[in-house]
């Protein structure tokens, strides 16, 4: 029976060898329950009173409570609520453009990509417009300074010639919360001048949708340009933990993903997180294992994604733990592999090289499309016929046992996320699970999760380079 949660199971990382003692890891419930307390209870008290002690700042915690949040606001107030702005300016886009950009960097264009790779048609954008429901298909830049990258972007969208049809006609989705990110606001100025160029600056306007936080400097140019709608990154919410505000859920929407069941997935798991016990919540399980794993110097975590649609989350998952806990020289090191086909790249390494890792294996129990045989031929020439009635999906199950046994017969932990199917509802979950947890293990090693100072560095050095 496929279960109706995302569901946590830490066994294979106590197995024989992997030096991770049951007793240790059940002696730690009543010190996730305190951290949950802090979590849940304690900083949601501060960020309401607006009254957060220095050691806590900053606190960007309002994502906890924001999937619950939109749903209401939304069943209040429908099209005047955030969540019916977002799906009216989603539908707009939808009418009158055959392509959107989205521009954004980190935190804010990460969650839409693996919300786009995790929910749409693996081709999507190489799709007849019908064939895509009439969607927009969805391009990603104001990641990099990459020219050639950006040059073939441009290139492909005809930029420069005049937009003569709903074919040739495309928007711009821009996502800064400071507003003033370098590769994005360059990326920004390029882009608006290509589209001013196909539509005339009268139209721009309407072409033209930012999601920044309040009075940035992205806000003022876009009220400048006459831009109908501005969408907020909310307060309180920082950008590796937005992906579920209208930085992720604008784009999405524009696709056709259904956002009020990835909400309603993130607002289930939110509840699961604060009332399940120790031993059956799976983000204070899935904290404790990686909390015990990282004590027995396993300082490198690697999510062994179990479909291709789901590298894009493994990358947005990378950047969630990297920022949040890549701090005070503590944090573990995360590494996304694609199963199977980094068996046949990574699995040397993980079976027997050094003793650093945890992997966790995210785990999909139904497929969304019919299952494919391998079928028969008549001579065999390639000696499959063994396997004649094998589907892909089986062999796939083969491949996630195979792989766990293999590792825990070599004392190497493993610990499995179980993921029912790849829907919004689940994918909602997921999203808002490994958000929790993060902070979790962020206040159980003292570590603040929120902020990302370092980053800091590289900036002035660029800028002293740039002569700014
Ligand atoms: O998690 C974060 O806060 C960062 O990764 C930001 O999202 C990233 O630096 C982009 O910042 P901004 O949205 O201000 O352009």
């Amino acid at each position: 029976m496929v279960d109706q949660f995302v569901r946590v199971d830490p066994t294979g990382a106590m197995g024989k060898g992997t030096g991770i003692e049951r007793r240790v890891y059940e002696a730690l419930h009543e010190k996730m329950l305190a951290v949950r307390d802090e979590v849940a209870v304690t900083d949601m008290e501060l960020l309401r009173s607006g009254d957060v002690p220095p050691e806590k700042q900053p606190l960007d915690a309002a994502f906890l409570d924001m999937p619950e949040r939109l749903l209401a606001e939304y069943q209040q107030r429908r099209e005047q609520s955030e969540l019916g702005r977002v799906l009216k300016i989603a539908r707009r886009l939808q009418e009158t453009v055959d392509r959107v950009v989205l521009l954004g960097i980190g935190g804010s264009y990460m969650g839409a990509r693996a919300l786009m790779e995790a929910c749409c048609q693996p081709y999507f954008n190489e799709l007849s417009r019908g064939q895509r429901g009439g969607k927009p298909r969805l391009y990603f830049e104001g990641n990099n300074v990459d020219n050639d990258a950006m040059r073939g972007l441009l290139e492909l969208l005809g930029a420069g010639r005049p937009a003569r049809s709903l074919d040739d006609r495309w928007a711009i989705i821009v996502v800064s919360k400071s507003g003033t990110t370098l590769e994005t606001a360059v990326a920004f100025r390029i882009f608006l001048q290509a589209l001013e160029t196909s539509v005339g600056s009268e139209r721009l306007a309407d072409l033209v949708v930012p999601i920044t936080g309040p009075g940035s400097k992205l806000a003022q140019m876009c009220q400048a340009l006459g831009c109908q709608d501005i969408l907020p990154v909310p307060e309180g919410v920082g950008g590796r933990f937005s992906v579920l505000s209208a930085v992720g859920l604008l784009p999405a929407a524009v696709l056709g993903i259904n956002v009020v069941a990835l909400l309603e997935g993130a607002a289930a798991m939110t509840e699961h997180f604060r009332t399940a016990p120790p031993g059956a919540n799976a983000v204070l399980d899935y904290v404790n294992i990686c909390h015990c794993a990282e004590e027995q110097g396993r300082t490198i975590r690697v999510l062994c994604v179990w479909s291709k649609a789901l590298e894009a989350v493994g990358l947005w998952y990378d950047q969630l733990l990297s920022e949040s806990l890549g701090k005070q020289e503590k944090g573990a090191t995360p590494i996304t592999a694609v199963n199977t086909r980094d068996l046949h790249s990574r699995a040397q390494q993980h079976q027997e090289g050094r003793r650093d890792k945890l992997f966790t294996n995210l785990i999909v129990h139904e497929w969304r499309t019919d299952p494919l045989l391998v079928g028969r031929r008549p001579a065999d020439e390639d000696g499959l016929n063994d396997l004649a009635e094998r589907s892909l999906p089986q062999i796939m199950e083969a491949a996630v046992w195979g792989t766990n046994e293999a590792l825990q017969q070599a004392g190497r932990p493993t610990v499995d996320i179980h993921l029912p199917a790849i829907n919004e509802f689940y994918l909602g979950q997921l999203l808002q699970m490994l958000m929790l947890a993060t902070v979790v293990e962020g206040r159980l090693i003292g570590v603040n999760p929120y902020g990302q100072p370092g980053v800091e560095a590289y900036k002035k050095a660029m800028y002293r380079r740039l002569g700014r």
